[in-house]
């Protein structure tokens, strides 16, 4: 581990270029038919004071957890309440901010592996963690990324990378949005959910046709999302092989479309409100492929614990194609 920062370019014989960075496991750059595929900064250096999870690998457990607090075999755990009362994609450190470890064997023009030590108690969390993220591009225009970590004592685990996509255009309330979910977590006052489930057929909630998202925000009369100035909600995925894309974004201007595959079983959908700095309020948009915000106090959501002497294996994919 060297606290240097390094960028890893993967390119793939057809024009596309992904930059990766060892600074959280980061995507600091896709580039499709000449175009920068997400809102980023023009010097990597730009990163290393960044707030806003561009392009992060966000954990140990990403999204928020509920008072920062959970409870594992009978012991509980509070962690940084970093965000409101809650604890936000993992804690004050946490993995965005680290520098992971560049497997130098695994790097090849097309491919890299990035390796993150969690020691037990890191953020409160507890048992030894390794983590591996690896970001393979393809010959069609496919990066995948590879998720995998082991620890040594049971912890709730969730990691996602946190790209805001805008596909070339300058806002991503021009992209349309197609999300194969039928279902969103409710949400409490403390922006935490409530354990129940909304079914959001016929709602402005609904993406699962192509639908303009700057559109749909601008006109929604639906109070929760005027009150939170856009979306950024947990979308449960239907149920679907993995080679049907769960979402799908499309710059009609640009010609450019993006598809997200992925095993895991949520994507949170949020349109960037707090983007600012550099960057403008909605400028890109966040498809963060994760479990279930707060499994860990939900026994009835999705396990997100892992044990030891198993192994957590998530793959995410982004294929981008010319219309
Ligand atoms: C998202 C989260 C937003 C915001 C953002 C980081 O994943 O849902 O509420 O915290 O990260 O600025």
């Amino acid at each position: 581990m060297s606290d240097i920062l390094k960028a890893i370019r993967l390119t793939n014989g057809n024009g596309m270029e992904v930059t990766l960075l060892n600074y959280g496991a980061r995507i600091a750059s896709i580039q499709f038919n000449g175009q920068e595929m997400l809102v980023t900064y023009d010097d990597i250096n730009g990163f290393l004071d960044d707030d806003l999870y561009l392009g992060a690998t966000c954990g140990r457990v990403c999204n928020r957890i509920s008072d920062g607090r959970f409870c594992v075999d009978g012991k509980s755990y509070q962690l940084a309440q970093n965000n409101g009362g809650n604890c936000l994609h993992g804690g004050i450190d946490n993995f965005s901010y680290r520098y992971w470890t560049v497997e130098e064997d695994s790097v090849t023009e097309q491919s890299v592996t990035m390796t993150l030590h969690s020691a037990d108690g890191d953020q409160g969390f507890p048992g030894d963690l390794r983590v591996t993220v690896t970001y393979r591009l393809t010959g069609d225009n496919q990066l995948h990324i590879d998720f995998n970590g082991q620890s040594d004592q049971a912890t709730p685990i969730n990691l996602t990378n946190h790209a805001y996509f805008n596909l070339g255009a300058t806002s991503g309330q021009s992209l349309q949005l197609q999300l194969m979910s039928s279902m969103r977590l409710n949400r409490n006052d403390k922006e935490m959910p409530d354990g129940s489930f909304h079914n959001i057929s016929g709602t402005d909630y609904n993406f699962r046709e192509l639908t303009l998202v700057g559109q749909r925000q601008q006109q929604t009369q639906d109070p929760e999302l005027l009150a939170m100035g856009g979306f950024d909600h947990c979308f449960i995925l239907d149920n679907s092989p993995f080679n049907e894309a769960k979402a799908r974004l499309v710059a009609k201007q640009q010609g450019i479309e993006m598809r997200l595959y992925t095993d895991q079983s949520a994507i949170q959908f949020y349109t960037g409100k707090y983007l600012d700095g550099q960057f403008q309020s909605y400028e890109g948009l966040c498809l963060e492929a994760q479990n279930y915000t707060d499994a860990v106090n939900q026994p009835h959501f999705p396990n997100s614990i892992l044990r030891p002497g198993q192994t957590y294996q998530h793959t995410t994919v982004y294929e981008f194609r010319t219309l």
